[in-house]
């Protein structure tokens, strides 16, 4: 196995797209950021430089961190933030992970423009459990604000309503030819007749879950989230932000030019979202022109909850997995929005959600809320009292009909840094439940540290004593980032066998700066082989 040493700049960029440029947020001046090409087993080694005028983290998405928590990245949780002027080498290794997963800042907006993909190879010596394919290419989808996306969300938390959302949906940073100025700088892929080509598709957009589709062309998904899957086709994706599925696409149609496409899964009743389309081009090498007009496929409606459902519930490990038969924690976790009251003194200009409230989120009605002194894992570690407590509790505080009219009284949340506390060891199972609280919604459910299974999810209210019949013990599929389904919800299962502290959020950024999250605490083993590893020397600080 290989280390691999990589130097990451932040820094301010100028990007012009839609026909403004701005200074943006980049690594190395590149966006998206560079892309970590690795085996199996190898390790990683980037010092991460902060020239911007921001604070910020890196976080190296659905890289396991076994032992290495002070690696994982998201801020207050593993580390203090990387102050301006300052930097931080995060040291990791891959195992036991193949496929794609990505990189992201993770503080504040930042993820907006600094990102990148994490191509994971097998093993040394080890082939695909597919034929090697002829190409690999990575597809990025993500969002471009014409504002700079950290002063979006600061005048969000300022006024207590939604952050505007987003101009332009993009592949690869580019929003493409069905918007304005974007049309020369459109992403091709090229194919030529009789390949085979694995595509990694990212949905690393800030807030919007993406149908993603290629004229004539299907689909045979091999992965999901850095795991293999049981292959099956279909002719569309979708994708929650944080997630990333592998497909194997063959040079089997007319030699021409074919739009790759993506655009909005809105599940929300009401929310506002962008309905326009990004858009790559699949270019054969062997058509005769390449000027013709690309063909377009016909995306499902922004609301097609039937196509996302169908999709999501393909997915099954392609042998046989680990998935805990019994369980020593069972949580019930309920995820969704909320408004709460304005403070008696506050401004009316600070409370413009509706009827004078201000938008919040929860997991069992706590709103997460970040330290600022020490990092929970430092706290953790060092035992520093008075930095989280311990009573985020294993159900909801109330029972009620989640997904039904739900009563105004349980639209306002505590507030509050609450973890839960897991054994090394433990079996864990999390009933995820959604709510329709002020609006229903999917939520892309993601937990640091961990895979999990996903054995199970419907619509509706979780109902312990017939929904347990719908549980997958044999094949479920390994994930680290869930849909959880409007109106819904999902089972997940795993062994909690990584010391650290762990975030579970949703990956809708405006949903985590409400409060939607929650953190695990997992204690070290017996032996120093289960433990966690000792800081790092310039583990920044508070
Ligand atoms: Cu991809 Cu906590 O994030």
């Amino acid at each position: 196995a290989k280390t691999h040493y990589h130097g990451f700049v932040v820094q301010a960029t100028k990007v012009t797209r839609l026909c403004k440029t701005r200074n943006s947020i980049t690594v190395n001046g590149q966006f998206p950021g560079p892309t970590l090409e690795v085996n199996n087993g190898d390790s990683l080694v980037i010092k991460v430089i902060n020239k911007a005028k921001y604070n910020v983290t890196i976080h190296w998405h659905g890289v396991r961190q076994i032992r290495t928590a002070w690696a994982d990245g998201p801020e207050f949780i593993t580390q203090c933030p990387i102050r301006p002027g300052q930097s931080y080498t995060y040291k990791f290794t891959i195992s036991g992970q193949e496929g794609t997963l990505w990189w992201h800042a993770h503080s504040s907006w930042l993820r907006a423009t600094v990102y990148g993909a994490i191509v994971i190879h097998p093993k040394q010596g080890d082939s695909y459990p597919f034929p090697k394919p002829n190409r690999d290419s990575v597809i990025m989808l993500g969002e471009w604000w014409n504002a700079n996306p950290i002063d979006v969300i600061n005048e969000a938390r300022r006024t207590g309503g939604a952050p505007n959302v987003s101009d332009a949906y993009t592949i690869n940073g580019q929003p493409g030819d069905l918007y304005n100025c974007s049309s020369k700088d459109t992403i091709k892929v090229p194919m030529s007749s009789g390949e085979t080509n694995l595509v990694r598709v990212i949905n690393a957009a800030l807030n919007q879950q993406l149908f993603f589709k290629i004229a004539n062309h299907k689909f045979t998904v091999v992965g999901a989230d850095a795991s293999y899957v049981k292959p099956f086709t279909t002719s569309v994706l979708m994708l929650g932000p944080g997630q990333t599925t592998d497909v194997l696409i063959k040079g089997d149609q007319t030699p021409g030019r074919y739009y790759m496409a993506a655009r909005a899964y809105a599940s929300a009743q009401g929310a506002p979202f962008d309905n326009t389309t990004t858009t790559a081009i699949l270019e054969y090498t062997t058509a005769k022109s390449n000027s013709s007009k690309p063909v377009m496929p016909t995306l499902p409606p922004f609301n097609d909850t039937n196509t996302a459902t169908a999709f999501t519930t393909s997915f099954r490990s392609p042998g046989k997995t680990l998935v805990p038969k019994t369980v020593d924690e069972n949580l019930f976790i309920t995820a969704g929005l909320g408004i709460n009251k304005c403070p008696p003194k506050a401004k009316a200009s600070t409370c413009q959600a509706p009827n004078n409230t201000r938008f919040t989120a929860s997991m069992n009605n706590v709103s997460f809320v970040l330290p600022s002194n020490f990092s929970l894992l430092q706290a953790h570690h060092n035992g520093i009292p008075g930095v989280f407590t311990t009573d985020f509790p294993a159900k909801p505080p109330v029972t009620f009909d989640y997904t039904g009219n739900v009563s105004r009284s349980l639209w306002q949340p505590t507030r509050g840094t609450k973890v839960y506390k897991l054994k090394y060891g433990d079996k864990v199972q999390v009933v995820l439940q959604g709510t329709s609280i002020f609006t229903a919604e999917n939520h892309p459910i993601h937990l640091h540290g961990y895979d999990f299974y996903v054995v199970a999810e419907g619509f509706g209210n979780f109902n312990p004593k017939t929904d347990t019949s719908k549980f997958n013990l044999v094949d479920p599929p390994l994930r680290n980032t869930v849909s959880l389904p409007v109106n819904g919800w999902a089972v997940i299962r795993f062994v909690a066998d990584n010391p650290g502290t762990w975030i579970m959020h949703c990956h809708l950024d405006v949903h985590i700066g409400w409060g939607l999250a929650m953190v695990f605490v997992v204690d070290n083993g017996v032996g120093l082989m289960e433990s966690l590893q000792q800081p790092p020397k310039d583990l920044p600080r508070c």
